[in-house]
């Protein structure tokens, strides 16, 4: 026998038995986005890797170590998308859209990719759903996709999480804070942890979000980026917190907040969960001021965020999505085709049906239709169905009795509530 092929390391199939609560995901995800006045956008799954270089920067980990690129047969160098934001501005840009409209709210959903070690929550091909809303500068545009975030959130029936803010300011705020924190960093330079002290030179910023118990202990006497905001950054970022507070939504400050993509301005935001382990946070996003303009677009504010599915899956509540077959047709010594004759009515009617197609006992296909989670089985037996009968079994509490054919659908609706 020849050795089987595996599915690559951190890439996962949805199984049949998984997809209900996809899809139910996708569902909230569309009609939620649908609200906000936010239209869908589908970017390419390969993109050049300049285009990632540029905007999420080349001394990121993102960038550095963790994206996939490959040459093509023409010998581009091209990098499998490890997020989408990039990409959504690349189009927008592309297509001229910002000609035709000065403000675009554009929501996506698929697959990313990034060479990470896989564990709990982390793989090398997740799924982002995120929006981007591009061509406002006001803070309510930044209140408008975290309460989108949320609605999100509370439609999936996920409670328990916390919202945590902070600002960068402009990048000229961004570079006077990043030189006085290297400066202070440089006088413990010998105190760090080995990590952090080689990204004093490619990422300092970065060391602020640091695990490592020493840094932390060190990071408390650094200077704070709050400290070196100019009055403008300042009212944007106190006028997105009252906004928040008048809506109900709460958040913390998390001034050590900075997120691991080069391109944002001004706001940051994740949303972190206790209950995801190490990977704590399931979603983040940010304002990206210079953006759409790096990619040769007019200068164009813009914000957004992601969730990351398969951490949004983690948190769902135990729950069963719709999508279940709702009725099975059982057969008892009455010919194929009156079921199918009568399953297709009732898909036609737009109920979920199903029948056996093993000829199996009757006893193996009630089972079946336990397992399957149907609410109704009808039931074909030789003796009922000669006058034109069908027996009804209420899978819920085993209640069964018998109608005629034409009052089927009046018993169907009852029992089914629709
Ligand atoms: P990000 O924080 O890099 O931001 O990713 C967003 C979310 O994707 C994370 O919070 C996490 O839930 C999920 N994620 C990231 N890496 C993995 C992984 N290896 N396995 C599973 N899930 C993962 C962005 O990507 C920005 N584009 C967000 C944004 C949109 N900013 C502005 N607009």
């Amino acid at each position: 026998m020849s050795a089987s092929i595996q599915a690559i390391r951190g890439m996962h199939d949805v199984l049949p038995e998984e997809s209900p609560r996809w899809q139910w995901v996708e569902r909230v995800f569309r009609e939620v986005s649908e609200r906000f006045g936010y239209e869908e956008i589908r970017p390419p799954l390969v993109e050049a890797a300049q285009l990632y270089v540029r905007s999420i920067g080349e001394s990121t980990d993102i960038v550095g170590k963790e994206m996939y690129v490959f040459t093509d047969r023409a010998g581009e160098e091209l990098a499998l998308r490890p997020e989408l934001t990039a990409g959504v501005v690349r189009a927008v840009v592309q297509h001229g859209l910002l000609a035709r409209r000065s403000l675009w709210r554009l929501w996506y959903y698929g697959a990313a990719f990034r060479y990470e070690r896989p564990q709990k929550g982390r793989y090398r091909q997740f799924h982002q759903y995120g929006v981007e809303c591009i061509g406002s500068p006001y803070p309510e545009s930044d209140a408008e996709v975290i309460l989108l975030a949320v609605a999100v959130l509370r439609e999936l029936g996920i409670a328990d999480y916390r919202l945590q803010l902070n600002t960068l300011g402009s990048p000229a705020v961004r570079q006077r804070y990043r030189t006085a924190l290297v400066a202070y960093l440089e006088s413990v330079r010998e105190k760090l942890s080995p990590e952090s002290q080689l990204r004093l030179e490619r990422n300092p910023l970065r060391i602020l979000d640091s695990k490592d118990e020493r840094d932390q202990a060190l990071l408390r006497s650094a200077p704070l980026l709050i400290e070196y905001l100019d009055a403008e950054s300042r009212e944007h970022f106190e006028a997105l917190c009252r906004m928040l507070q008048q809506q109900g939504v709460p958040f913390e400050l998390n001034p050590h907040l900075v997120r691991g993509l080069d391109y944002y301005t001004h706001t940051v935001f994740e949303f972190v969960s206790s209950r995801l382990g190490a990977q704590n946070a399931f979603g983040g996003g940010g304002r990206y001021d210079g953006l759409v303009e790096s990619f040769g677009g007019p200068p164009t504010p813009a914000v957004g965020f992601s969730f990351g599915v398969e951490r949004l899956l983690l948190l769902l509540p135990e729950r069963t999505p719709d999508g279940a077959v709702e009725i099975y047709v059982a057969r008892a010594e009455v010919e194929p085709e009156v079921a199918l004759s009568l399953l297709e009515e009732l898909r036609r009617a737009g109920y979920r049906a199903v029948g056996d197609l093993q000829r199996r006992s009757l006893k193996a296909q009630l089972r079946e239709a336990d397992r399957l989670g149907a609410r109704l089985a009808i039931i074909l037996g030789r003796t009922e169905w000669q006058q034109r009968r069908l027996v009804l079994r209420d899978l819920r509490n085993g209640q069964q009795w018998e109608c005629p054919v034409q009052e089927l659908g009046e018993h169907v609706r009852r029992i089914l509530q629709r």
